[in-house]
């Protein structure tokens, strides 16, 4: 039960608002300013509202909203002032105080029930809304800090992606040209994506390097991302190596997890490139990774991708286990269906017909 503080100096107020609020919270009370402070003092992060009375002898309902504000603890507590008064200057004097609302007497108990409850949930809104801000300035004054400024780190988000689209169109003109030599595209798709600002960090971090832009295009080569599938794996190998062999292509790393492949299974062909991107006033190398993969090795990445993202699995050596098993299944039939088109391919195509799918 969330805890409120009634304060009023009269014994009947007091009893009443206990009385209409006793089943939904749990109540303290005090009878004068010294005594609310006492609790506020002891209690003030537990306190969901105060309740307070404005005429009480010595300290008053204002001195005690004073003292909350020297304390800031009027940040933590939303005041309803309880009041025989109707006085517009008093209210709006309350108000500027930074008070949330009014319950005057005599009280309704439906009323009471609904301010308290609905000023207790608009002052917790509030706060969460705040906090959720004053977190989102910090993190882009970090960013601002640590990358210099959003300009340039937007500036290099443009370069890479400038990065994904030479590269793409690269893949793009050898696959026209390869199906019009082999009558068959050697790619069924590409997919690209551009790492998030977080996710840079994130990797920056765990590799122990310092924010900044210099470290972004050295230590983190997969920023501008592209993923081709391929429907066999000696497409996959025929079409990097063209890729590869572009004069303006430089291969900075070759990953082959095709040949070699992870101990979980995992199987695809990835290669780290710098890339010529022409920008208004120079030519700049942008590094991207490719990554190449049959679609029967891209269906099983996927799954398997699900798998780190899940905490509550049970049987996580079962499913590793079926997974590996997959991967190698899925390597002999994509090798076997290789094999297939190797001979549908060797016949002598008599009459080539039938429509084509377009994509
Ligand atoms: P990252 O820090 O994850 O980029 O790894 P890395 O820099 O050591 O490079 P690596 O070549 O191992 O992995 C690059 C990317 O390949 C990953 O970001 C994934 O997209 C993909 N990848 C690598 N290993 C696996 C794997 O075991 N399963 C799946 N589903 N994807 C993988
Ligand atoms: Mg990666």
């Amino acid at each position: 039960m969330q805890k409120i503080l009634i304060v009023d100096d009269e014994d009947a107020n007091r009893a009443i608002l206990h009385n209409i609020l006793k089943d939904d919270y749990s109540v303290e009370t005090a009878e004068d300013g010294k005594a609310a402070l006492e609790c506020l003092q002891e209690y003030h992060d537990e306190i969901a509202a105060l309740l307070l009375d404005l005429h009480m002898p010595e300290l008053d309902g204002f001195a005690v909203i004073e003292e909350m504000k020297r304390n800031g603890w009027m940040r933590r507590v939303p005041i309803l002032i309880i009041s025989a008064e109707h006085a517009v200057e008093i209210e709006n004097q309350c108000f500027q105080l930074g008070v949330s609302d009014f319950i005057h007497k005599p009280f309704a108990p439906s009323i009471v029930k609904n301010r308290v409850k609905n000023t207790i949930e608009m002052f917790n809104c509030k706060n969460q809304l705040e906090i959720r801000v004053e977190e989102q300035s910090k993190i882009i004054k970090l960013q601002e800090e640590r990358l210099g400024n959003l300009e340039s780190f937007n500036k290099m988000m443009i370069e890479y992606r400038s990065a994904i689209m030479e590269v793409e169109t690269k893949l793009k003109v050898l696959n026209a040209m390869f199906s019009e030599k082999y009558k068959r595209n050697p790619f069924e798709s590409i997919k690209s994506r551009l790492k998030k600002p977080e996710s840079i960090y994130k990797k920056l971090e765990r590799k122990g390097y310092p924010i900044t832009i210099e470290n972004v295009r050295k230590y983190v080569a997969d920023v501008a991302g592209l993923r081709v599938i391929c429907s066999f794996p000696d497409d996959i190998y025929r079409l990097a190596e063209l890729l590869v062999r572009q004069d303006d292509i430089i291969l900075l790393k070759e990953k082959d997890y095709i040949k070699l492949p992870k101990p979980n299974g995992y199987r695809s062909l990835h290669l780290i490139l710098n890339v010529p991107v022409f920008l208004p006033d120079e030519k700049k190398y942008i590094k991207a990774e490719v990554q190449f993969r049959t679609i029967a090795m891209d269906f099983w990445a996927s799954l398997e991708h699900k798998l780190k993202y899940k905490k509550d699995i049970d049987n996580t050596q079962e499913i590793e286990r079926q997974l590996k098993a997959c991967a190698d299944s899925i390597e002999e039939l994509d090798y076997q269906m290789q094999e297939i088109r190797n001979k549908i391919d060797n016949a002598s195509s008599a009459a080539l017909s039938g429509d084509t799918w377009e994509k």
